[in-house]
């Protein structure tokens, strides 16, 4: 191991951002990028937003795709630190790849709006983030709101997503009486002032919470702090980094991100916490981010809705070694050597070519569908990584065809569709119908308009009774076959030609679990 790699990958950040819709995600990344310096401006960010979020019309949001390819990793420095900020989209955008993001990060930042606590997307995400135990930092936003009381925001958060919190800042009143945080490792004291456009003031130290200097700062409020702080104290919990680095223990932040009050806090501890880049599994053994030989895996593929730029773009995170510019690697499941001369890495504005990446980096490879989710890239050995998995998807429809002719390009293009992880195709068992399953809905629109754009086939869908998917597996052979037998009208095999149990309703997926418990019934499945 050399010493200038280790000192690169200790200084890499890599993260997602866990939210439900409206809770701030987009005003956090903006207020995140302008500390970093990747971005001059606010409002960059939103606005990219907003002229998505603006139009449901699939021609407009292709237009928009461009962009957000660009945004979906940004890269920016923070006092030393090489952040990687992975976008995890929501709205209409939320899709598989929004659970596969989390699997390439090493940290997450969970995003919660104090007037509404923890909400559905949040917990589906959250799930994913239990699969790896991956860390995570929260920030509870929108202070300068009537909002939820903090200890019952902290009660929610720690009955739903099953995840100690460890408050490190406190916010003091809310709404019209948001007055600021009282930052409790530091002792400080941090005013709440929305005329400056809410930047962060200098905080005032403090060494004791008990300073009658504090009355003059926040008057009938500076006893509510005590009682507040004592109250934690006493019933909470004490910031554990072990804790937190193992996924059980969330340390919690309080503020205002349109105010960007309390964001820099935040940030400074993050960079400070959040883990450098981890080790992975692969089929043979664990790779170490300080391995010379460089390795890479891709967990997301998207494609160029442009008709000018039919090419594909793999998201790859660098596991290991150092990437640079034209170098060659092999991809093993292809048993090729490549040449990556053209690898992007994602500012936040716009795409720049990179010269040298390391673990914990995520770049662009352009490819014309040859690359799929779950594939592997190194130098030398031969390796295969794990822990990319395919989600049961909560969406089902049947796909018809318009020209019966155009069966096989039907089945070409869904097979192509399914392979890079733009929707998951399943076969049932006792009859030949084509049935999609997505993660959100947005990818039927997206799937019939490529099916028509690349494969020239008119196709459309229509709703079917499945409500949910679960992987088929068990060590005995006789009861595998007994099952199969006994749900065959419910059984599929899916693109990678794994056993999957298409559920007509939930209460028929209990029975038939209650009526074989030695069936695994699996909502994820490892990519091959
Ligand atoms: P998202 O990406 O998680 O969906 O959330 P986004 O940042 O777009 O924020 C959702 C709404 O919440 C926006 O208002 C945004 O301005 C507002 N918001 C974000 N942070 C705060 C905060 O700290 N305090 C308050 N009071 N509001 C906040 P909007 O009306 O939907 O959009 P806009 O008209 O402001 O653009």
């Amino acid at each position: 191991m050399s010493k200038a790699l280790a000192r690169e990958v200790d200084k890499r950040r890599t993260f997602g951002i866990i939210s439900h819709p409206d809770a701030g995600k987009t005003t956090l990344t903006e207020k995140l990028l302008l500390y970093g310096g990747a971005i001059q401006m606010a409002g960059s960010v939103k606005s990219r937003k907003a002229a998505r979020h603006a139009t449901s019309d699939w021609m407009a949001m292709e237009q928009e795709r461009g962009i957000s390819v660009t945004s979906s990793v940004m890269k920016f420095e923070y006092k030393g630190h090489e952040v990687n900020l992975l976008d995890t989209p929501g709205h209409q955008d939320f899709s598989e790849d929004t659970y596969r993001v989390l699997t390439a990060v090493d940290s997450g930042l969970l995003v919660i709006d104090s007037a509404k606590g923890v909400e559905a997307q949040t917990l589906k995400l959250m799930d994913v983030c239990r699969l790896r135990n991956t860390p995570i930092v929260t920030f509870i936003n929108k202070l300068d709101r009537d909002g939820l009381d903090p200890l019952d925001v902290m009660a929610d958060i720690e009955e739903h997503l099953k995840i100690e919190c460890a408050p490190l800042t406190w916010p003091i009143g809310m709404g019209q009486e948001f007055k600021g945080t009282w930052n409790i490792y530091k002792n400080e004291l941090h005013l709440f002032s929305a005329v400056h456009e809410g930047k962060t003031q200098e905080g005032l130290v403090f060494n004791d919470v008990n300073d009658p200097r504090l009355e003059e700062y926040l008057g009938d409020y500076a006893a509510q702090l005590r009682d507040e702080l004592e109250l934690l104290e006493g019933a909470g919990n004490p910031f554990d980094k072990e804790r937190y680095l193992n996924g059980e223990q969330t340390p919690v932040f309080f503020g205002s991100a349109i105010n960007n009050f309390g964001v820099q806090e935040m940030l400074d501890a993050f960079v400070e916490l959040a883990p450098v880049p981890k080790s992975r599994p692969t089929t043979t053994r664990e790779v170490s981010p300080y391995e010379t030989d460089f390795s890479g895996v891709v967990f997301k593929i998207q494609a160029n809705m442009d008709k000018n730029h039919r090419d594909r773009i793999a998201f790859m995170r660098i596991c290991s070694g150092k990437f640079t510019r034209g170098m060659k690697v092999k991809h093993h499941r292809v048993g090729k050597d490549i040449a990556i001369a053209n690898a992007t890495i994602f500012m936040a504005q716009d795409r720049t070519g990179v010269d040298e990446a390391y673990a914990g980096d995520i770049i662009g490879i352009h490819n014309h569908g040859t690359i799929k989710i779950g594939d592997t890239f190194t130098t030398k050995e031969e390796l295969k990584f794990v822990g990319i998995p395919s989600f049961s998807p909560e969406h089902f429809r049947r796909v018809q065809l318009k020209d019966p002719m155009k069966r096989k390009q039907l089945q070409k293009g869904l097979e192509q569709l399914a392979e890079e992880g733009a929707v998951q195709l399943f076969r049932p068992i006792s009859n030949s119908d084509y049935i999609l399953g997505a993660v959100g809905i947005l990818q039927f629109d997206v799937i019939v308009h490529r099916l028509k754009e690349e494969y020239n086939v008119n196709a459309l869908y229509e709703p079917c009774m499945i409500t949910t998917a679960r992987w088929i597996s068990s060590e005995d052979q006789k009861v595998l076959a007994d099952f199969k037998d006994y749900y065959r009208s419910d059984l599929a095999i899916d693109a990678e030609g794994c056993l999957a149990y298409l559920a007509p309703n939930p209460w028929k997926l209990e029975s038939a679990q209650e009526r074989y418990p030695k069936i695994e019934f699996s909502t994820t499945r490892e990519i091959r």
